[in-house]
């Protein structure tokens, strides 16, 4: 049995049996536990109780109290107020507990799993092909992949899908040009993976260029490049032969920026808009059968009561267009059928800019009205917002050009690695590279990962390699601090003493620390990162206070110090596991 009972809900156990023993016929009430500045714990349910049941609340509030058992966990409950409960815990049970998340030999930390997991496919990091990838598909990928981490940690069976954009009419001038330029895309192989990805993202982005130029002024050559559209669609083998290679060519980019993020973005998983090509005719007969989508001026169309323009007519998603030609709705619908009839998922989370959020509105209610969404099958947009420049304004270079993502990231990690060298004691040129790297990262994902998805965020780089405040690498300093005490400790090892009175820094630490669990829990079943970095964020704060209040090596008996390096130990294995549900390394030393 790995996992362990929180402290909060053993109480919450506890009280829940003595309200429904003081009042029977409530039934199984709930006390509304939280934690609470004046006790360790606050319990308000009682008010709203004794309300309903006509009830004297201090009276009910009394009741309760004699019939808690009190003891082991509980070192005392009073009343307070109209009506509240103060819970305090014994020093005993709040060490007990630690240790036995410290025994937990699965890296777990005592953190259970959910008791019905299901299957959620989510849709995230979808970058689009012969494209440079901006700071939105950076959102995408890193609340995606933090979100994909808390799910899995939960029990949580989880299909990744990127829905690259793969697929479109802008590749039939790509590939005329390529048909008519052969060696625009060659290599001089050799190169690291980042290298790589750097030509291959240059050459994609010139032949784009050069393409665009091309078709905008060259009749004949627009002429040839509509042909290849049509060729494509029709799957003309040496046709699709070209397309495979922009694709192969993206991919290499891609890989590069995905390394470099420090992110496992696996092949297989990665299923574009072409993926889905077979399903679109069938798709579009399914709509059409069932009257969900009906043809007007020629497309497929459906509609909806609450969608309309400026001009008051309703605006319709567009499933086939009057050409014959199928658009991104089509594309998302198929997803939808594959991901629940074929994976068989019973939540379809998709990870994307909140710009999109009509389009998916429509799209779901198209396939809830087919039948293909309803109470078993759910489906989710995790919409995310802007990311802003330090003058609220959307991200722009000072030409006013979208800024490369790639660029954003070499420049986190410059200055994280100006950070570590300046604080670096006894690190090689090599160990501040590679630290420089994991903080730099680790910067930028937790400043996207500190604010709420929906809302839009700053992107200032000052402010995420900062040392002092809510950054990842106060949190990384913090871990690697408590790895130095523990080299330092020398022959004292960690190791709990439940007999020992504790500080009152070291009880808040503690609690803190039992209620992890709680905060995977809820950050997983909110798909919210932010509540699982306010709380690793209040774990180091706790930490320093503790630091600074409660000597380690030093302390009174040998028996202390190992308490205390025991406390240290587990607030670094916490600080270590948090870090990574949100994918932020945690390097040993800093
Ligand atoms: N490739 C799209 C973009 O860059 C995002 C795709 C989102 N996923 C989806 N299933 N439509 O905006």
């Amino acid at each position: 049995m790995a996992s362990v009972t929180s402290l909060s809900d053993s109480v919450h156990q506890r009280l829940a049996a003595a309200l429904s023993a003081a009042l029977p016929q409530a039934g199984s009430a709930d006390p509304l536990l939280r934690r609470s500045d004046r006790a360790d714990f606050q319990a308000n349910g009682i008010l709203a109780l004794a309300k309903k049941e006509k009830a004297n609340p201090r009276e009910l509030a009394t009741q309760v109290v004699s019939r808690v058992e009190s003891g082991d966990v509980i070192k005392d409950v009073e009343v307070s107020g109209p009506g509240f409960l103060n819970i305090t815990i014994t020093d005993r049970a709040i060490t007990e507990n630690l240790a036995a998340r410290y025994a937990d030999d699965t890296g777990r930390l005592g953190v259970p799993r959910t008791e019905h997991p299901g299957t959620t496919v989510i849709d995230y990091a979808q970058p689009n092909v012969a494209k440079e990838m901006h700071v939105g598909h950076l959102r995408s990928a890193v609340i995606g992949d933090s979100v994909v981490q808390l799910l899995e940690f939960t029990g949580e069976t989880v299909v990744r899908r990127h829905h690259i954009g793969d697929w479109g009419t802008q590749f039939g001038m790509l590939i005329q040009y390529l048909e008519e330029h052969p060696h625009e895309l060659d290599h001089q192989d050799g190169g690291d993976l980042q290298a790589s990805g750097e030509q291959a993202m240059s050459n994609l982005d010139r032949l784009y260029k050069a393409a665009r130029k091309f078709f905008d002024s060259d009749e004949e050559f627009k002429t040839r490049a509509r042909r290849r559209v049509v060729d494509l669609q029709a799957g003309d083998p040496q046709t699709l032969a070209m397309w495979q290679k922009f694709v192969d060519e993206s991919k290499i980019y891609f890989f590069s920026v995905f390394e470099k993020l420090d992110m496992e973005i696996r092949d297989p998983d990665i299923v574009g808009e072409s993926g889905y090509n077979d399903m679109l005719a069938e798709t579009c007969r399914l709509l059409e059968e069932s009257g969900v989508a009906v043809r007007s001026e020629g497309a497929l169309c459906v509609f909806f009561d609450d969608i309309k323009g400026p001009d008051g007519k309703p605006v319709p998603l567009i499933v086939q267009k009057s050409d014959g030609g199928y658009g991104y709705a089509a594309t998302d619908l198929s997803a939808i059928r594959d991901r629940v009839f074929n994976i068989k998922a019973d939540t379809l989370l998709y990870v994307v800019d909140a710009r999109q959020s009509l389009h998916f509105k429509m799209v779901f209610e198209t396939a809830r009205r087919a039948g293909w969404l309803n109470e078993d099958v759910k489906a989710v947009q995790l919409a995310f917002g802007t990311v802003l420049g330090k003058d609220g304004k959307p991200f722009k270079t000072r030409e006013g050009e979208t800024v490369r993502l790639v660029d954003l990231l070499d420049e986190a990690i410059d200055r994280a690695s100006a950070v570590v060298r300046e604080k670096a004691q006894d690190l090689s040129e090599e160990e501040i590279a590679e630290r420089g790297t994991q903080v730099g990262i680790g910067a930028v994902k937790y400043a996207d990962l500190s604010t709420s998805a929906n809302r839009d965020y700053k992107f200032d780089l000052d402010q995420m390699v900062s040392l002092n405040g809510d950054t990842s690498v106060y949190l990384q300093y913090a871990y690697a601090r408590i790895q130095s005490i523990l080299r330092k400790a020398g022959e004292a090892r960690p190791a709990a003493h439940p007999e020992l009175d504790l500080h009152e820094a070291e009880r808040a630490l503690g609690l803190h620390a039992d209620s992890f669990a709680a905060t995977v829990a809820e950050a997983a079943a909110e798909y919210a990162p932010h509540k699982m970095t306010a709380y690793l964020y209040q774990l180091a704060s706790l930490y320093t206070t503790f630091y600074d209040k409660c000597p380690v090596l030093k302390a009174e008996s040998p028996e202390q110090i190992e308490n205390r390096l025991f406390l240290c130990d587990i607030t670094a294995r916490t600080l270590h596991q948090g870090m990574a549900l949100l994918g932020i390394r945690t390097p040993e030393r800093l």
